[in-house]
């Protein structure tokens, strides 16, 4: 089977996993100076691990995650070999350059974070859209891209990604006052921790393929919408649908036939209960906008499904 990593779906050539430090598959407590997520992306599941990690499994062989997004999950347990997975191919570009070539994209970032500190307000905000409009030309792979990809995420509204229905990257200028662009050592350790990683860019089937008996394969898809009116799918430019939600389960529900150990975050309502009937099913509370404007944010409930008593 071809793993990809770019929209041509051209084979990455990966090399063997190696050992890291950390155990393989135990929940670990945050070791300081262990390497974090190096982007900011909706849905994070960063504000949820101290609930997450008592659900994880104990033991298991090889760690998935094919919705992985900025990896919170992932950089949490630090396993020794995992596949990597998202659609979004600029995205597992920045993994794959930050694994390979961490020394050209920690180069490329610190011009631009020279250029944007020693640059006043005005400027800055040129600069912003210059390099956004550079990002946007660039072919996925090259670790320029990855370095305007980290830059606009420290500098963009929020620290959002969201594309046009073309595909261009479209969050405007955020104004942070002194963001941290470059964090130097926490890339470098993200690189050697993703030494033990293969990283593909495809449909979330395809990426679990390989996962068997005691594999633990963890989901987070865009989450089904809580209301018609709120629903946030605009990760990239295509949606996932209530026909993708109830693909998902029957992956989910194919990996517990295989043995795999299967957990999967997602909204909690009639619609994802109904179809994980059957599973353990758990509820943590997450902190997230539950309206338009800046005030309403709140607790929310969540769900978390696992196929294994935790
Ligand atoms: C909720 S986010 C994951 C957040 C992530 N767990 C974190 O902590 O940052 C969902 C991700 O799924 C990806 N995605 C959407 N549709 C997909 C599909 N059909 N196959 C694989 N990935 C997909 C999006 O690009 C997005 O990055």
């Amino acid at each position: 089977m071809q793993r990809a990593i770019s929209k041509s779906k051209t084979a990455a050539v990966l090399p063997e996993p190696v050992a890291v430090a950390w155990p393989v598959g135990a929940p670990n407590q945050p070791a300081s100076g262990a390497p974090r997520p190096f982007l900011k992306w909706a849905g994070g599941k960063g504000q949820l691990l101290g609930e997450l990690r008592h659900l994880f499994p104990r033991t298991f062989g090889t760690y998935f995650e094919p919705f992985l997004g900025g990896g919170a999950v992932y950089f949490d347990l630090r396993p020794r070999k995992a596949f990597l997975n998202d659609i979004n191919a600029a995205l597992m570009g920045s993994y794959l350059n930050v694994k390979r070539r961490p020394d050209a994209v920690i180069e490329r970032l610190r011009l631009l974070q020279d250029e944007y500190l020693g640059a006043p307000e005005p400027a800055r905000a040129e600069m912003f859209y210059r390099v956004r409009d550079e990002y946007n030309g660039l072919p996925d792979h090259t670790p320029q891209k990855t370095a305007c990809l980290i830059f606009l995420n420290k500098t963009c509204y929020n620290g959002m990604y969201r594309e046009s229905s073309t595909g261009q990257f479209n969050v405007p200028f955020g104004r942070y006052r002194n963001p941290r662009i470059l964090d130097e050592e926490n890339l470098r350790g993200a690189s050697a921790l993703l030494a033990g990683a293969e990283l593909s860019s495809t449909p979330f089937e395809e990426a679990v393929r390989d996962a068997g008996k005691n594999d633990f394969v963890y989901f987070d898809p865009p989450y089904h919408p809580l209301s018609e009116t709120s629903s946030f799918t605009s990760y990239h430019a295509r949606d996932f649908a209530e026909a993708d939600q109830i693909r998902l389960r029957d992956v989910f529900a194919d990996l517990d036939r295989r043995g795999c150990l299967v957990m999967l975050s997602n909204s909690y309502t009639e619609f994802t209960r109904n179809l994980y009937e059957g599973f353990h099913q758990h509820t943590v509370l997450a902190n997230r906008a539950i309206n338009c404007k800046a005030t309403g944010r709140g607790k929310i409930k969540e769900l978390v499904v696992t196929n294994y008593r935790p």
